[in-house]
């Protein structure tokens, strides 16, 4: 089967806004160090979804199979995950994301304070950013968006090992196996708070 460019001319932008808005998390990252010694965020990564994914995403929700689709319906063709230390970092980066003039948070997704009943804790924001590059709108320079992910790194962790099982071959017992993945996430959760206070703890007398 002929693979299809949902993405059309737009495709070699959405690499570049990846990293233009990677760029721009750093710099807010370093001001954070200067500023009071305490980095914002442990480590980033972005992506870009692949055509095939993004053209199966479109068909599950109904959405045209078109740029139209691809980019302005669905709004997480780029990705970018922000991986904290700590729970607080994560509560500060969205909050220097909210006053940033280079972008605009359209939407948000709590799954910090509300956990997905399997267990899975992040806090997803939709930026909308101005870039310099052309839009399906017609413009020579258009607005994009972006899926932002922020998670602890033991967020992260239990979320890569459950995303990793889950296109694993056929599970023999997936009650017992959501339970036990669902106890992990919720002993994992505990941690960053028990971590969180060691913080407190250490910088008291800062
Ligand atoms: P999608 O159609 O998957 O994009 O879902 P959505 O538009 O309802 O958004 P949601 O915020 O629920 O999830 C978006 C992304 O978060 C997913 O593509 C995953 O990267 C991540 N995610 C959400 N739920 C889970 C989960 O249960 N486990 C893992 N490992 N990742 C998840
Ligand atoms: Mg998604």
């Amino acid at each position: 089967m002929t693979m299809m460019e949902i993405y059309g001319e737009f495709k070699p932008y959405l690499s570049q806004i990846k990293d233009d808005v990677m760029k721009k998390l750093a710099v807010l990252n370093q001001q954070e160090i200067e500023k009071n010694k305490n980095k914002l965020y442990e480590h980033l990564i972005g992506r870009v979804k692949t055509e095939d994914s993004m053209v199966e995403k479109c068909q599950r929700k109904g959405f045209p199979l078109s740029p139209e689709g691809a980019l302005r319906e669905c709004k997480d063709a780029i990705g970018i995950r922000i991986v904290c230390n700590f729970i607080d970092d994560v509560y500060r980066s969205i909050d220097l994301l909210k006053h940033a003039d280079w972008c605009e948070v359209v939407k948000e997704k709590d799954y910090i304070t509300r956990s997905k009943p399997n267990g899975y804790r992040s806090y997803h924001l939709i930026l909308k950013v101005d870039t310099p590059y052309p839009y399906i709108d017609g413009n020579t320079s258009g607005c994009y968006f972006v899926e932002v992910q922020l998670r602890t790194i033991a967020m992260d962790s239990w979320a890569s090992l459950e995303h990793e099982m889950k296109y694993k071959h056929s599970i023999e017992n997936p009650e017992q196996i959501g339970k036990e993945l669902k106890r992990c996430a919720d002993q994992l959760a505990s941690c960053d708070v028990q971590m969180q206070t060691i913080r407190q703890l250490i910088h008291e007398n800062d």
